[in-house]
């Protein structure tokens, strides 16, 4: 049984990386007058489209009525199988080298008990085919013991740089095996110190490599390993950001527990100078253009967020609730326009509320009420599409008790139950006379903590414009004891019932191709695919001896053909690859795309298509073209600025939104206290008439609401930052955002770091992180392959990445 796979993948820092990145934006010369093919909420009155409803009810069947000629022997001609001569205990780690190269590395490792000792053993494979072929090659690596905890690191760039880390017993140490030609030789160098994970390629060079080691020492090396030099020592926990500049926790306590009474210090130079820029630190988080940290408040066991986007030069304490030790903050979100910060509610209620931020990421308003997010699990269901700017989906606790996901289309301004999905049954079945049961309700982390039979999480990639493939039910018993698998074209407005049952998909050639393979525990031999973005879907057997299932593993970036499905059978472990290319007969041509109005709900209104103050259009592939989009495929869009209205703001601080209303209303315990807080040392008073423009929002006259923030000339500081001085200069009931100056160096353009948490697979989370950080995979060309069942999983890792595991600012 091919087991866990789940790499520690430091390495990536770089969500700037290609493919994680928006789309980008094309030339734009030939673009066609709008045409709405794609079936938003419009009723399905033109009998084309309720011909396309029909044959893509949900079922697992050949449903499409073209089939595709020639498919079925293609797809044999190009289908290749490979068996390895392993158990299929041991577990198994993928690792991509390079994007378009075709590398793939494979390690098995495992190990036994034998005489009261350890003993590891570890295989080393290597394909340059997309993974039809593979090269025994473990004789590169002098057959060393490779630990689970460091797998195979590659580097973030296309570079072609991996890195193996192995256990000599002989020398009682570590030596690192370093590749520079995409694993084709190593170079073996002895390490001078045991580390602690995998190590961290600095994104921005990936010759610099940062190590903790287990005595919690922080060394460097500058020559791809060559070197080391230790930088630091009382290490906690370490991030490059994306300008060379390195931040970590470190303690003089000599405990990594003692979470508050940490330093937070960067350095620059690699190590030549330090500063230290917070003290009193619980833990720390790098995104987009800020520094996030919390900070004890100095009273007891309450802690405080302090934001930073000068990197840690000035720091703004954010204006949102403090919270005690019982209680945790989660930064969900953070990118160059504003931060999303989840507050875990009192008592072990098991939800929160959501915060979203100005562009300084000082003020905060209220976004969302009762997010559920557990405690114990750290599981939440939030969810950043990729495949649409401003969408987000989530799971919030009604006040009936009942979980709902929302999804908001404009940076979390408004959130909304997602609408009924058009071809399911409950929306026809008038019977049952219970609108709430057709509601839609996505599945994603949480519902994974929940145990339910879900193989993979929402996916949507930046490049499959509009695209959602995610696990849902609605609302009955049965649908949520087997979720079916939804697909949305229009960035989680519409829904469509695509597949019947828990199925693990993949979205290849950027949107052009979907597969799926049935999540069951019977041996498998069929996968589907869709060439209409899974409206209807074709069956291929792709072997006459059904496999026992493990994953589905395509190259990271959703441009690939070439699907690679692992498994096994009769004892051994088996890859099936299947090579898609020659399925499309032509690469698409010009007349393959139509133009489409991204968040398009009224096409008769002149603001249709209005978020975040501009419209966007795409030219997306026509759902009946069959043609390759090709691996150099770019998005290609057009934008025009909209006229602002009160869609384009935030509610202000100490102002919320009531449900179904678009205007702010002041917050009671707010009435008649005066709005102030602290910005570069004076003490400002906030005038506003209840709202502030989103950040990011590029909208163009129309309502200007007013706004204005007048210095009051009163000193003031923060009593957060330094431990000694508790004096409070503000007056004790006014709303008070403190900041405080502390001199460093400058920096700027940190990354999401945060994302590490998801690719951390940390003892009993193992299973379902590993769907989570296939879909952030990209940056670092690490994939991994799971199996559904844990009883062959890697246990007891958990306490070396424990530290990285609460990277969410808990
Ligand atoms: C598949 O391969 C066989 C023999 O190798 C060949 O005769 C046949 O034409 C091929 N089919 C396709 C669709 O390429
Ligand atoms: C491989 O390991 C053996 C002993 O385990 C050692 O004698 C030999 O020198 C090593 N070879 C290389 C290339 O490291
Ligand atoms: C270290 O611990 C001592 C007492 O154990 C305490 O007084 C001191 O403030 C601590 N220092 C830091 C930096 O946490
Ligand atoms: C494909 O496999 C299924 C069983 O999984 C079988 O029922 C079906 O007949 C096969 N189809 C073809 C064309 O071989
Ligand atoms: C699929 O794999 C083959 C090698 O087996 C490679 O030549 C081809 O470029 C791959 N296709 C894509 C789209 O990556
Ligand atoms: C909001 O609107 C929805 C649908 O229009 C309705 O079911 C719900 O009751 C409304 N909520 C409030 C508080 O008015
Ligand atoms: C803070 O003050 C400095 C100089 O006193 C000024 O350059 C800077 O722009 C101010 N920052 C803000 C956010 O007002
Ligand atoms: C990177 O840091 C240097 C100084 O350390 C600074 O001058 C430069 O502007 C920074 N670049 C970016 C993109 O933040």
């Amino acid at each position: 049984m091919i087991s866990v796979s789940c790499m520690f993948a430091l390495g990536l820092l770089s969500s700037a990386a290609p493919g994680s990145g928006l789309p980008e934006a094309g030339s734009l010369s030939e673009l066609r007058r709008l045409q709405r093919d794609f079936g938003r909420d419009v009723e399905p009155h033109s009998s084309e489209k309720s011909e396309r409803f029909e044959r893509s009810a949900g079922l697992n069947e050949q449903t499409c009525r073209a089939a595709l000629p020639g498919a079925e022997s293609n797809l044999r001609n190009n289908t290749h199988t490979f068996t390895f001569t392993l158990s299929t205990v041991s577990p198994l780690w993928l690792a991509w080298v390079g994007e378009g190269s075709g590398v793939l590395l494979v390690l098995t490792t495992f190990q036994v008990p034998l005489f009261m000792m350890l003993f590891g053993q570890s295989n080393l494979y290597r394909s340059e085919d997309y993974g039809k072929t593979f090269k025994d090659v473990t004789h590169l690596i002098n057959h060393t013991f490779i630990h689970t905890e460091f797998g195979i690191a590659s580097s973030p760039d296309d570079s072609g740089k991996v890195i193996l880390v192995g256990e000599v017993s002989e020398i009682g140490g570590f030596r690192l095996f370093s590749s520079q030609d995409f694993g084709l030789t190593f170079v073996p160098n002895d390490m001078p110190f045991e580390p602690l994970y995998q190590m961290q390629f600095n994104p921005r060079d990936s010759n610099i490599l940062l190590s903790l080691s287990i005595t919690l020492d922080l060394w460097l090396s500058e020559d791809f390993g060559g070197t080391w030099r230790k930088i630091h020592d009382s290490v906690c926990m370490v991030r490059w950001d994306l300008n060379n500049s390195i931040y970590f926790t470190a303690n003089y306590n000599g405990s990594c527990n003692d979470k508050g009474m940490l330093e937070l210090r960067k350095t620059t130079d690699y190590g030549q100078t330090f500063q230290t820029i917070a003290t009193r630190v619980y833990s720390f988080v790098l995104g987009g253009k800020f520094v996030i940290a919390s900070i004890m408040s100095g009273k007891g066991t309450e802690r405080m967020i302090h934001v930073s986007v000068d990197g840690g030069e000035v720091w703004n304490m954010a204006q949102i609730p403090m919270i005690n030790h019982e209680q945790f903050y989660s930064v969900l979100e953070a990118n160059q326009d504003m931060i999303f910060i989840h507050v875990d509610d009192p008592g072990d209620s098991g939800f929160g509320t959501i915060y979203v931020s100005d562009d300084r990421g000082t003020v905060f308003s209220k976004s969302l009420e009762r997010n559920v997010y557990t405690t114990t699990g750290s599981d939440t269901d939030f969810t950043a599409i990729k495949s649409l700017r401003g969408v987000y989906m989530t799971t919030i606790l009604t006040e009936e008790g009942t979980m709902e996901t929302v999804i908001t289309f404009d940076q979390g301004a408004r959130w909304q139950a997602l609408r009924p999905p058009k071809n399911s049954h409950c929306d026809t079945d008038t019977s049952t006379n219970r609108p709430h049961k057709c509601r839609l309700h996505i599945h994603a982390s949480y519902s994974t903590t929940l145990k339910m039979n879900i193989p993979d999480l929402p996916h949507s990639q930046p490049n499959a414009v509009g695209l959602i493939l995610a696990h849902g039910s609605v609302g009955d018993a049965e649908s949520a004891l087997s979720p079916n698998v939804y697909v949305s074209d229009d960035g989680g407005y519409s829904w469509l019932l695509a597949l019947k049952g828990p199925h693990h998909y993949e979205i290849l050639d950027s949107g052009g191709l979907l597969l799926a393979v049935e999540h069951t525990n019977s041996p498998v031999n069929q996968i589907k695919f869709s060439t209409d973005e899974g409206q209807c879907w074709h069956t291929y057997n792709f072997t006459s001896d059904p496999i026992y299932f493990g994953a589905m593993v395509s190259e990271p970036g959703s441009r690939a053909m070439n699907v690679s499905l692992w498994g096994y059978r009769n004892r051994k472990k088996v890859v099936i690859t299947i090579d898609f290319r020659n399925l499309f007969s032509r690469d698409c041509t010009e007349g393959d795309y139509v133009e489409w109005l991204a968040h398009s709900v009224d096409p008769s209104g002149s603001d249709d298509g209005c978020v975040l103050g501009y419209k966007e259009s795409f030219l997306r592939l026509r759902k009946d073209s069959v043609c390759w989009n090709g691996r150099d495929y770019a998005v290609t869009k057009k934008l025009w600025p909209c006229p602002c209205t009160v869609d384009d703001y935030h509610c202000d601080f100490g102002y919320y939104r009531p449900e179904n209303s678009s205007e702010c209303v002041e917050q009671e315990e707010m009435v008649g206290r005066p709005l102030e807080f602290c910005l570069n040392g004076t003490t400002e008073q906030l005038q506003t008439s209840g709202y502030r423009k989103i950040p990011g929002d590029q909208c163009e006259g129309g309502f200007q609401p007013d706004r204005k923030e007048t210095d009051l000339r009163r000193m003031c500081t923060s009593n957060l930052l330094h431990p000694y001085s508790l004096t409070e200069t503000s007056s004790p009931n006014a709303a008070v955002i403190v900041m405080v100056v502390i001199v460093v160096l400058m920096m700027s353009a940190v990354t999401g770091v945060w994302l590490v948490k998801k690719h951390v697979c940390g003892g009993r989370f193992l299973v379902h992180r590993y769907s989570v950080m296939r879909e952030h995979v990209e940056a670092d060309k690490i994939e991994g392959v799971d199996d559904v069942d844990t009883q062959y999983m890697e246990t007891g890792k958990a306490q070396y990445n424990e530290d990285s595991d609460q990277d969410l600012l808990e």
